[in-house]
C-alpha cells in the first residue's frame, strides 16, 4: 500500500489512521498514538463539557460485531486543544480534530479553536447515535443548513463524518449539502445505530445505556461501508478526499476501501480490541 498520502494539503505520514472512536480519548491515549504506526492522531470526539459517557457495559463484542453506546467519553474540547501543540510537536504527524457538539453552537466553538490550536484537520461527527440528540446526518434539512456555517467559521480543512446510509436519495442529499457547503473530505462510515443484542440467559440487553440500543462496527459493517465509500465517491469525484472507516481488520481490508474511492483509511474497532500494533501490521 502507498505509505503515505496527501489529503486537503496535508501528509498523512501512512494512510491507515486512527478513526475517531474508541482509545483516543486520554492524553496517554494520543501519545500511544503518535508513537505508533498510525497516519494521523484522530482525537475522540468531543463535546463542550467534559464527559463521563454512558454507564457500563457500554461496549460488547459480538464477533464479527461490535456494539458501542460510549456515549462520549470525552476530557472536553479545551483539554484537547490545550494539548495538540505538544502532540504535533513531539510526533510530526497530522492532529485531526472531531467536534460532536450538542448545538450547533458548541460545535461552531469547538471548531474555531481546533483552529487556532493548530489542528491540521477538523472533522464534524454529525452521525454519533449514542446521546439523546437527533443524528444531523439523517435530518437533511438541517444538515444542509448547518454545514454552510461550520465551513465559514475555519479557513482549516474541514471534514464531516458520516452516519451510514442506505439508499440512492440519502447519498444523493448528503453529496448535494456537502458541496453546496464546500466541506473538504469526507470521512464515512459512523457505526450504525440503533442495533442491540440480547443475553439469552437473562433475557437483558447487552448494553446497559440508551435503553440497550448501541451503534454496530466491526467486521460485520464492512460491506455497508464499502458500499457508502464507493457510493460517495461516485458522486464527489475521484480526487475528492474520503476517509473510509468500517470492518478493517487487514491490509487486504484496507485495500478495499482504497479501490471503492477512498484515500485513506480509519481503523477504530481493530484498535480497539487490539492496540497501537494495529496500524503498522494494516499498513504493513
Ligand atoms: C460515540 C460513538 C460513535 O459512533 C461516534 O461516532 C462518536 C462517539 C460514543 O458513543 O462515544
Amino acid at each position: 500500500m502507498k505509505p503515505t498520502v496527501e489529503i486537503c494539503g496535508i501528509t498523512l505520514s501512512s494512510c491507515v489512521i486512527n478513526g475517531a472512536g474508541p482509545q483516543d480519548e486520554s492524553l496517554d491515549n494520543l501519545r500511544r498514538l503518535g508513537e505508533s504506526a498510525s497516519g494521523a492522531i484522530t482525537v475522540k470526539s468531543a463535546t463542550k463539557e467534559p464527559r463521563g459517557g454512558n454507564p457500563e457495559p457500554r461496549w460488547h463484542d459480538a464477533e464479527p460485531a461490535s456494539l458501542n453506546a460510549m456515549g462520549l467519553p470525552n476530557l472536553g474540547y479545551a483539554e484537547y486543544a490545550k494539548v495538540i501543540p505538544e502532540l504535533k510537536e513531539a510526533y510530526g504527524k497530522p492532529v485531526i480534530g472531531s467536534v460532536s457538539g450538542f448545538s450547533v453552537e458548541d460545535n461552531l466553538a469547538m471548531i474555531k479553536a481546533y483552529d487556532q490550536a493548530g489542528a491540521d484537520i477538523i472533522e464534524v461527527n454529525v452521525a454519533c447515535p449514542n446521546t439523546e440528540t437527533e443524528v444531523v446526518g439523517y435530518d437533511f434539512e438541517q444538515f444542509t443548513k448547518v454545514l454552510p456555517a461550520y465551513r465559514r467559521s475555519t479557513a482549516k480543512p474541514l471534514a464531516v463524518k458520516l452516519p451510514p446510509y442506505t439508499t440512492n436519495g440519502q447519498f444523493d442529499k448528503a453529496v448535494a449539502a456537502i458541496k453546496i457547503a464546500g466541506i473538504d473530505m469526507v470521512v464515512s462510515i459512523n457505526t450504525i445505530g440503533q442495533t442491540t443484542e440480547v443475553d439469552v440467559e437473562t433475557g437483558q440487553t447487552v448494553l446497559a445505556a440508551t435503553n440497550g440500543f448501541g451503534g454496530m462496527s466491526g467486521e460485520a459493517v464492512m460491506p455497508i461501508a464499502l458500499g457508502n465509500v464507493r457510493h460517495l465517491a461516485a458522486r464527489l469525484g475521484p480526487d475528492f478526499p474520503i476517509i473510509g472507516i468500517g470492518g478493517v481488520t487487514s491490509g487486504k481490508d484496507a485495500f478495499k476501501h482504497l479501490l471503492c474511492g477512498a484515500h485513506a483509511v480509519g481503523v477504530a474497532t481493530e484498535y480497539m480490541k487490539h492496540g497501537p500494533e494495529v496500524f503498522g501490521r494494516i499498513s504493513g
